[in-house]
């Protein structure tokens, strides 16, 4: 079994720095919590705040889905669910999935009306929103590195899995950082390729900003529309 499946009892990052006393039983020991992230929802959390305070913007990710116009979303890793709940205040019928169940609990508690689902972006399957739960969703959104943050060797999975949730014509839209995994654009557009997905966009940053040939990229691929 890997090791990942384990559920088990690790040491809360967040406990080496006084914040709690006592280890806490996960189900997931993701690379996201072991990379240190997933100390606590609110410390993940924090560090949106002070952006804000210094009057930084860090709705970007919703921004470019809007773009697209879609109706409805799937935040595919959407840890404590900054660009879901931005997306459901702008009145877009929003689901957000994430692993972690602490990431989870502070989305939960911030947003209640929002659905928020348990899952693995490997397996898991979402019904979309009224309406669309026979036909998909119209986007997918992979914001915060999340593909760079997946197990490493499940992200073809992670692809196929997510692009089986979309409506005809959908898009996964995905900003990620080389260097944190072995993970480049190449595989990523192969995994979508074999998902049935077209690459439609690669921009340097999620304000459109042409792709310059450097570590970071958003991509956009598509379900092609019916012919
Ligand atoms: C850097 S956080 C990004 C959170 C959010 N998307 C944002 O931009 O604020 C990465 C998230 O990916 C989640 N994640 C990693 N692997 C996952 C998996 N296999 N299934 C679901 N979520 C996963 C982690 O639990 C974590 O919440």
């Amino acid at each position: 079994m890997p090791r990942s499946w384990a559920a088990a009892v690790i040491e809360d990052p967040a406990a080496r720095a006084g914040a709690v006393t006592a280890p806490v039983r996960v189900d997931r020991v993701t690379r996201w919590w072991e990379i240190g992230g997933a100390s606590q929802g609110d410390v993940y959390d924090d560090r949106w705040k002070r952006m804000e305070a210094r009057g930084e913007w860090i709705h970007g990710e919703a921004d470019l889905v809007c773009w697209f116009e879609p109706d409805s979303v799937l935040d595919a890793g959407c840890g404590t669910g900054r660009v879901a709940i931005e997306l459901d205040r702008r009145g877009l019928d929003v689901v957000g999935v994430d692993v972690d169940k602490r990431m989870l609990a502070e989305a939960r508690s911030k947003a209640p009306n929002v659905r928020w689902i348990l899952g693995d972006l490997t397996d898991v399957t979402v019904a979309g929103p009224g309406d669309y739960a026979t036909r998909g969703f119209d986007v997918v959104v992979l914001a915060g590195n999340v593909m760079a943050f997946v197990e490493i060797g499940t992200e073809a999975a992670v692809v196929a899995n997510l692009a089986r949730h979309l409506a005809v014509g959908g898009r996964i839209v995905s900003g990620f950082r080389l260097g944190l995994t072995p993970l480049t654009f190449a595989d990523y557009d192969r995994f979508a390729a074999a998902a049935g997905l077209e690459l439609e966009h690669r921009w340097t940053t999620w304000d459109r900003e042409p792709y310059d040939g450097g570590s970071y990229a958003v991509t956009v691929h598509r379900r092609p529309p019916a012919a």
